[in-house]
């Protein structure tokens, strides 16, 4: 039988600087909720007030993880030490596996107009991977598939696949799926996840109905308005309903890794000497292999 995933958990961000000083929302790397393993970290950033995140963040190391950056709006310049550059614009997804060591730098732009928003994700690495070869992939937003169903759900899918369209990242190693999911008001939506992948969903805009429920009576299910993070337990596939107002959120699974994890900042590793070995190398000018 079909099991839907019910709504163990919903979490609420907090307001965190990180960088230079950029002011985020973060749901995942909180006292709150440490890891949801295999996910480190999830922030949302945007601000229509660009002194909340102008000063950025600088030049900064990473081991032992993947992040993936989807951008809703404005624009951030990055560069780093496998001598990639660019700018990330609105739509487009960066992903990138630091490996055994990669130095980047994540500027966001003043916008002409609008706002800047986005996510980022940090992914983890299984210790025999920790200290692959760093890799960059950018992806613009026209190369994202997006899927219009019947009752004019639309789903942009990240990574993972959705009515057999498969998305734009497809090699991350926890084998995560990330889908950016838009119901109209009295629509519903269904996504089967692999039973034992982890499943959050981050409700970004209006307010939905998740959780066990049928449709006829999906006042029984979890009501969760924006902006808030609901974690999902056990089962086969993950239902949402939009009552009165549009819903819009992402829907993340991935493969728990079971391993144990030691981290400090930006290093992610499976114990501390590993992590006293990635502060020795960046001492030493050792980092990036
Ligand atoms: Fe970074």
């Amino acid at each position: 039988m079909e099991i839907l995933r019910r709504v163990t958990n919903i979490i609420d961000p907090i307001y965190v600087l990180e960088g230079a000083g950029v002011r985020l929302r973060r749901s995942i790397a909180t006292q709150t909720l440490d890891y949801l393993d295999p996910f480190l970290l999830f922030d949302h950033f945007g601000s229509d007030d660009p002194n909340d995140y102008l000063a950025g963040f600088p030049m900064h190391p990473h081991r032992g993880i993947e992040t993936v950056t989807y951008m809703l709006d404005g624009q951030v310049d990055h560069k780093d030490s496998m001598g990639n550059s660019g700018t990330i614009e609105k739509g487009d997804i960066q992903w990138m596996t630091s490996g055994s060591g990669i130095l980047h730098e994540e500027m966001p732009k003043e916008p002409e107009e609008g706002i800047m928003e986005g996510f980022q994700l940090w992914v983890n690495l299984p210790a025999k991977l920790k200290m692959t070869t760093p890799r960059y992939r950018g992806i613009t937003s026209s190369k994202i598939p997006e899927v219009k169903d019947d009752n004019s759900v639309t789903v942009r899918i990240v990574a993972g696949d959705y009515e057999g369209v498969k998305g734009a990242i497809s090699e991350i190693y926890a084998d995560p799926e990330y889908l950016d999911v838009n119901i109209p008001a009295g629509s519903s939506f269904e996504q089967h996840i692999k039973r034992g992948h982890t499943a959050f969903a981050y409700i970004f805009e209006g307010d939905g109905i998740f959780g066990d429920f049928e449709l006829e009576s999906f006042k029984k299910g979890t009501h969760i308005q924006a902006t808030r993070m609901a974690i999902f337990d056990d089962g086969d596939s993950v239902r949402a309903y939009a009552d009165q107002n549009p819903v819009r959120f992402l829907l993340v699974s991935g493969k728990p890794l079971n391993e144990p994890i030691a981290r400090y900042g930006p290093f992610v590793m499976n114990t501390t000497d590993e992590i006293e070995q990635a502060l020795r190398d960046l001492q030493n000018d050792n980092f990036v292999k």
